[in-house]
């Protein structure tokens, strides 16, 4: 067999990755001259000093002095040793694991081998233990029940911990496997009296392989009962050959298909990937249960353009999907989304519907963008300009994330043409409601104020904060006049608005006495009211308090325009409408 020594590897690998794939992984790259050129990823910088070479297949900042290779830099961004890096860029360059094995001096390699066999044994001994004990077969009469034949359980490598931890320390022990390196592998523990016991116990052991095939961990499910009280999943503690946030359940299998058809499905929880594995979907993968992260991306970008994201169809499975989408776009990968119907999980979909409707849930994905454009709009009153403001805002956030700027773009184009266009009609029907409540009308009894008032009690304090704080704060005034004028539904109130407008108009800064004695008395007694009654207010205030009051106010006009009875506070005379106040706002008027 060909065997390569480390500098021959490292050669090799240099003259077959490009260098300029493994930064872009990291930096944004573009085009300039001969080079790549991008914001240094080493220190920070607001224009970029950082150049790639792809035909020398270095990089150097010009800026803080790093340079080096592809494989310097992927060590250097990973915090990992040269050698691993090596080891995963040959795996990227389609070196032959074979031929990794037999590569000389490569330490990361090599200081993991006595875990990686110990895991390796364990596996065995799980599984031995499940095919061939009684209390194995009570195991796979569970599995059975879920669909899990001899054939998965060996070719997913499941077995079982037995109930006596000691089994496994006797088997390490007559097997010459070290204590240490099984303690440290997270398979035993150790009590006070220094005595070693089984970590799993009574628990169906899925063997989590690296993405070269190693064992490197477990997840050890609960089968004998569903005692809410324990954990149902309990995973091997982190080591340094187990990381939750890197490592993929399944990649290595899956990448071989994954290779083929440029795309990977991603699912919550490894009976999904299984299931799916049965439906003939074989390019299934999973994190350990645990939100994607950076690292699994970057992972995920070495095998495919294209990631499927088919998370559980309940709220939670939803919410992981919206926070997975901005991460992958990020890295430049193709994102679509399958949703599972009915609040179901993959595993108990294919269970229920069959694998074929499953194929076909697979085969239609959504677009990311489409599915984040309704998923931002979740819990938001879109009729509010409140609602509509924290949408756009969601959005914004979202498309400054992307890496393809006219996606964002095209959100907003989204959000203008469907809320703007559809609530035209809407605001149609809003104005004309709010031509009548400014128009002239007459004056009805005021035996049908009180019923009114009750309902508007909110919105009439509401009102009355927003003055107080207008009086305070120019900014206030401004925010307010943006977004709805002087339209309060008070009519004393709005009368105020608008004095404060012509203040505002004439003065930079507010000077409380010197405006209170420009109005009328009528006004300047219900405005030192307003400032009195609400003296203990914070004078804090935030965008997010004054746009909860504006909505208030809105929907205030919204309810009178709906109660059709508006005239009453316009027309209402001051001592009218001072009494109709007191009602709700007691001490107002004296
Ligand atoms: N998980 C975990 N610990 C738990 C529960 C879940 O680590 N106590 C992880 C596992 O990786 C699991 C994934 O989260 O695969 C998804 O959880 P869940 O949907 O509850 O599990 P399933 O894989 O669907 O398993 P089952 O169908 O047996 O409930
Ligand atoms: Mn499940």
């Amino acid at each position: 067999m060909l065997t390569l020594d480390r500098k021959q590897l490292a050669d090799h690998i240099k003259a077959s990755v490009s260098v300029v794939d493994v930064v872009n992984r990291y930096v944004k790259l573009s085009k300039s001259g001969n080079n790549h050129k991008g914001l240094c990823p080493f220190h920070n910088e607001a224009t970029p000093s950082f150049l790639v070479s792809e035909d020398k297949g270095i990089y150097k900042c010009f800026g803080c002095g790093e340079g080096g290779d592809a494989i310097s830099f992927l060590s250097k961004m990973e915090g990992i040793s040269y050698s691993e890096a090596l080891v995963r860029l040959a795996d990227h360059a389609g070196v032959d694991q074979k031929m990794l094995q037999h590569m000389q001096g490569s330490k990361a390699h090599y200081s993991f081998e006595k875990e990686f066999a110990l895991l390796k044994f364990a596996q065995g001994f799980y599984q031995y233990y499940l095919l061939n004990t009684a209390e194995g077969k009570i195991a796979c009469d569970y599995l059975a029940g879920r669909g899990i034949t001899k054939e998965i359980i060996e070719q997913f490598n499941i077995g079982l911990a037995p109930r006596d931890g000691n089994l496994l320390i006797k088997a390490l022990a007559s097997n010459g496997h070290s204590f240490e390196v099984a303690k440290h592998a997270g398979l035993i523990g150790q009590n006070e009296n220094g005595d070693y016991y089984g970590r799993f116990r009574s628990r169906i052991m899925f063997g989590v392989t690296n993405e070269q095939g190693n064992v490197v961990g477990f997840s050890g499910r609960i089968y004998l009962s569903d005692d809410p009280t324990e954990a149902k999943y309990v995973n091997s503690p982190e080591s340094n050959v187990f990381q939750k946030s890197r490592l993929i359940y399944h990649l290595h299998e899956a990448k071989k298909t994954a290779r083929v058809t440029g795309k990977i499905v991603m699912f919550e929880g490894f009976l999904d990937v299984i299931a799916a594995h049965k439906a003939g979907v074989s390019e299934a993968v999973a994190t350990m249960g645990t939100a994607l992260t950076g690292e699994h991306v970057n992972v995920l970008s070495r095998h495919v353009r294209e990631v499927i994201l088919a998370f559980d169809g309940d709220k939670a499975g939803l919410a992981a999907t919206a926070k997975a989408i901005p991460l992958l776009l990020a890295s430049g990968l193709q994102v679509s989304i399958v949703l599972i119907p009915d609040g179901l999980d993959p595993d108990d979909y294919v269970k229920q519907k069959g694998v074929d409707a499953f194929r076909q849930l697979i085969k239609n994905p959504l677009g990311a963008i489409d599915f984040q454009y309704e998923y931002l709009k979740q819990g938001l009153l879109l009729e509010t300009t409140d609602g509509k403001l924290e949408f756009e805002r969601r959005l914004i956030a979202f498309g400054n994330g992307l890496p393809d700027r006219s996606l964002g773009q095209a959100l907003l184009r989204k959000l203008k043409d469907e809320l703007y266009v559809k609530q035209q009609r809407n605001w149609n029907a809003h104005e004309k409601q709010q031509e009548g409540l400014y128009r002239r009308p007459t004056y009805h009894q005021s035996t049908m104020i009180t019923p009114r008032l009750e309902v508007m009690s909110g919105e009439v304090k509401a009102e009355k904060e927003l003055i107080y704080y207008m009086l305070l704060d120019r900014q206030v005034f401004e925010w307010v006049l943006v977004q709805i004028g002087t339209a309060f539904n008070i009519d004393v109130y709005r009368k105020i608005v608008q004095a404060i407008e012509a203040y505002y108009f004439e003065n930079k800064v507010m000077n409380q006495t010197e405006f209170l004695n420009q109005l009328d008395p009528q006004m300047m007694r219900v405005t030192q009211d307003i400032i009195y009654e609400l003296k203990n207010r914070p004078q804090r205030w935030s965008h997010e308090m004054i746009m909860e009051l504006i909505d208030k106010v809105q929907k205030g006009a919204l309810k009178l325009a709906h109660a059709g009875k508006k005239e009453l506070f316009y027309e209402a005379s001051h001592e009218q409408q001072l009494a109709m106040m007191g009602e709700l706002t007691a001490g107002l008027v004296h």
